[in-house]
Order: structure tokens, then C-alpha cells, then sequence
């Protein structure tokens, strides 16, 4: 009699178990909704990007202060970690920016778009991000590079750059490499302006000291090797940039992608053998249309695809109101990738929300569609 009820006992215990398992919600992701971290803190990870490694999901991203004070660095890159892509844990400022008046990363430069991947050949983290000196708005338009030996950081500030100085892009034409574009004669943004752009005239201009980088990503090819990926030629046009063996320098090969195109906030993933890019127009803060490319090499070239997403007119327009960051790769699951964007909110920079939502394919074209609440379930 005692053994039966203990049978029972244990059947009753594993069936509460089972039970209790099913009525846990699904973990789910709200775009646009605020974030908690785990100390109940809304996320502070703008412009991010996201690296996997040894099991756990990093968020690096811009950390915003309130007001419209948050648009620049006051406090750095802050790290947090999940394993599931919707519960964060706080792991503090991975880069900081400092005091010290003579530092590039002086407070109140501007630090942005941060990126981190792991070089697996010297074990070391290493991260860039696009970065502004303080007092001078977006003129420098330099990269900045970090390295840690530990993800979560701290992470060691090492330099900032125009990359690419005495480097012309490849195949690029000799012809255009002296070419003289009468430049002061022509009126910015007419088609003669527009044409000398498509064709160098700024590469030229910054042949010598480096060339421009704002808006950047950074994408580990299968076979090691690490392109840094930045709007150049004053926004006009991307450059992709080969990134040396320990990722802390340009190799000095680079390509221009979408000549005169004008693309910002640029993401690429691979699937199968194609790479596929995510980027947006160039109209700052404010929210424009998506645009999709796809290529056969990070070098391209890049073949235009259109806008990714389907919606209303508005939401098509404003990309949901976002603008790309980064498109994260889901561990585990084949060809299944998440759209990162950010929803500025200038203002009050520290409020801005975060947009992810499923990239399906459609005839091999990447397609976004807004979900309100959806889970990683999706993917199967
Ligand atoms: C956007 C860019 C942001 C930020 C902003 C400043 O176009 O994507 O990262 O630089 O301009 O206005």
C-alpha cells in the first residue's frame, strides 16, 4: 500500500513538473517596447551589435544619457549577455570614455555603432566603433579600435583612424585615380556633383590622409577573415574594408560597394554562399526606407534587392521606424537571422527602442514584417 502511494506521489510530483513547465510563458522579444535588463533597467545598448561566443549571446552598444546630451559619449559601450536573446544580464561598460582632455576618447566625443568579434588566433576581443572627436561634430569621421582579453571587457582604447591612407580601392581605375574633377565649380548635389562622387572625386580628395568612416559594421567571413564596412566619400559611398590578421588595422585592400548610393547603417550576414547586406538612406535620425543587397564576395559586386520590408506604406518607409544595426545570426537554427535597428529617439537619447524582428526569405531575398511580440519559435 505504502509503495503505491508513493507511485502515486511521484507521478502527481512529475506531472506538476511537466505542468508548471507548459505554463511558463514562451520567452518572447517586443520591438519597440522597453527592455529590462536584469536589475529592471530599460537596455542601454543603441546602435549594437551583437557577438556569440561559448555559448552566450554579448550586446555591445552605444550607452545614452537623457536628454539630447545622451547623442554624444559620456560613458562609453555597455556589454550585457543572454542566452536566450530575451533576458539580458548587465555586464557593465566593456569601453569607457575618460577624463583625461588629451585622449581622443575624451567625454563628449561621439562613440557609435559599437561592434566586437574575436580573433581567434590570438584569443583576443577586439572591438570597433565609429567615432567623432569631441567639438568638432561629424567632420573627423574616424573608426576607433579596443582590445580586451576577456569579452565583457574592460576593453583597452587603442587608436582611432581614417582608414586606409595611400590605398586605392581595388579595381579601381587609373584613369580616375588623377582624374580632375573641376570640383569648386560644381554646385553640391547636381548631377555633375553626384556623378563626380560616384566616380572618386572625395576618395581622391582623402587619398592622402585616409578616407572617411561613419557609420560602420563589422562581418567575420567563414574563412577567418574580418571586413570593417563603413559609409565613406562624405556618405556617398561604402567602403569594405579588409581588416589585418589580429583585426586591430586595415590590411590596405579594400573595395567601394553601391558607388553613390548614398547607404548608411549597414548589416551583412551570410547564408549559404551569398552575402546579403542590410543598410539605410542617410537622413540622420530620422527614419527612411531599408534597402537589401546581395554578392558573392564582401568585395561585391553588390546587387541591389530593394526594400526588405512589407507592411503599410508607413512602415515601409520607416523601416518600422528603425534604422538597421546589425543582423545577428540565431545560433542553432539554419538560416534563421534576426533584423537589429534602432528607434532614435534624439530627444531623449537614453529612451530609444530597440527594433528586432525575424528575417524570412522570399525567392532568396531577405523580407521583414513587423510582429508585436514573437519568439525565437519562429525559426522552426
Ligand atoms: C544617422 C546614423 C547614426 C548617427 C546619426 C546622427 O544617420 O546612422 O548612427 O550618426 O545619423 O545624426
Amino acid at each position: 500500500m505504502q509503495k503505491i502511494f508513493k507511485h502515486i506521489g511521484t507521478i502527481v510530483f512529475i506531472g506538476f513538473i511537466i505542468l508548471s513547465a507548459c505554463k511558463q510563458p514562451a520567452k518572447t522579444i517586443k520591438p519597440g517596447e522597453i527592455w529590462l535588463d536584469n536589475n529592471g533597467v530599460h537596455i542601454n545598448g543603441h546602435g549594437g551589435g551583437i557577438l556569440y561566443h561559448q555559448g552566450t549571446y554579448f550586446w555591445f552598444g552605444e550607452h545614452k544619457i537623457e536628454g539630447k546630451a545622451g547623442n554624444k559619449a559620456y560613458v562609453g559601450v555597455h556589454c550585457y549577455s543572454s542566452d536566450d536573446l530575451c533576458t539580458w544580464k548587465d555586464e557593465g561598460i566593456a569601453l569607457s570614455v575618460v577624463e583625461d582632455t588629451t585622449s581622443m576618447i575624451v567625454k563628449g566625443c561621439i562613440v557609435e555603432r559599437p561592434k566586437v568579434i574575436y580573433n581567434a588566433k590570438n584569443k583576443q576581443f577586439v572591438m570597433w566603433f565609429h567615432h567623432e572627436l569631441k567639438g568638432m561634430a561629424y567632420k573627423a569621421a574616424m573608426t576607433g579600435v579596443a582590445v580586451s582579453d576577456r569579452v565583457t571587457g574592460p576593453y583597452t582604447y587603442l587608436r582611432s583612424v581614417n582608414p586606409n591612407p595611400m590605398c586605392w580601392p581595388i579595381d579601381y581605375a587609373d584613369s580616375l585615380k588623377t582624374k580632375d574633377y573641376n570640383f569648386e565649380q560644381v554646385k553640391r548635389w547636381s548631377p555633375q556633383w553626384q556623378e563626380a562622387s560616384k566616380q572618386g572625386v572625395f576618395l581622391q580628395r582623402d587619398y592622402k590622409r585616409g578616407q572617411m568612416a561613419r557609420d560602420m559594421t563589422l562581418f567575420v567571413d567563414e574563412d577567418g577573415t574580418a571586413y570593417h564596412i563603413h559609409s565613406s566619400e562624405e556618405n556617398q559611398t561604402l567602403h569594405v574594408a579588409e581588416l589585418n590578421e589580429d583585426y586591430t588595422d586595415f590590411s590596405g585592400r579594400y573595395a567601394r560597394v553601391l558607388e553613390g548610393k548614398s547607404n548608411e547603417a549597414p548589416a551583412i550576414f551570410k547564408r549559404g554562399d551569398k552575402y546579403y547586406m542590410i543598410s539605410s538612406g542617410c537622413t540622420g535620425w530620422k527614419p527612411n526606407a531599408a534597402r537589401s543587397a546581395v554578392a558573392n564576395h564582401p568585395f561585391g559586386p553588390w546587387t541591389e534587392l530593394g526594400n526588405p520590408c512589407r507592411g503599410t506604406e508607413k512602415e515601409m518607409q520607416t523601416t518600422f521606424q528603425s534604422q538597421s544595426t546589425y543582423v545577428l545570426p540565431v545560433q542553432g537554427a539554419k538560416d534563421s537571422f534576426i533584423y537589429l535597428g534602432d528607434r532614435w529617439t534624439p530627444e531623449n537619447a537614453i529612451d530609444g527602442r530597440y527594433i528586432w524582428l525575424p528575417i524570412e526569405f522570399s525567392e532568396d531575398k531577405p523580407v521583414i514584417r513587423w510582429h508585436d511580440e514573437w519568439s525565437l519559435n519562429t525559426f522552426n
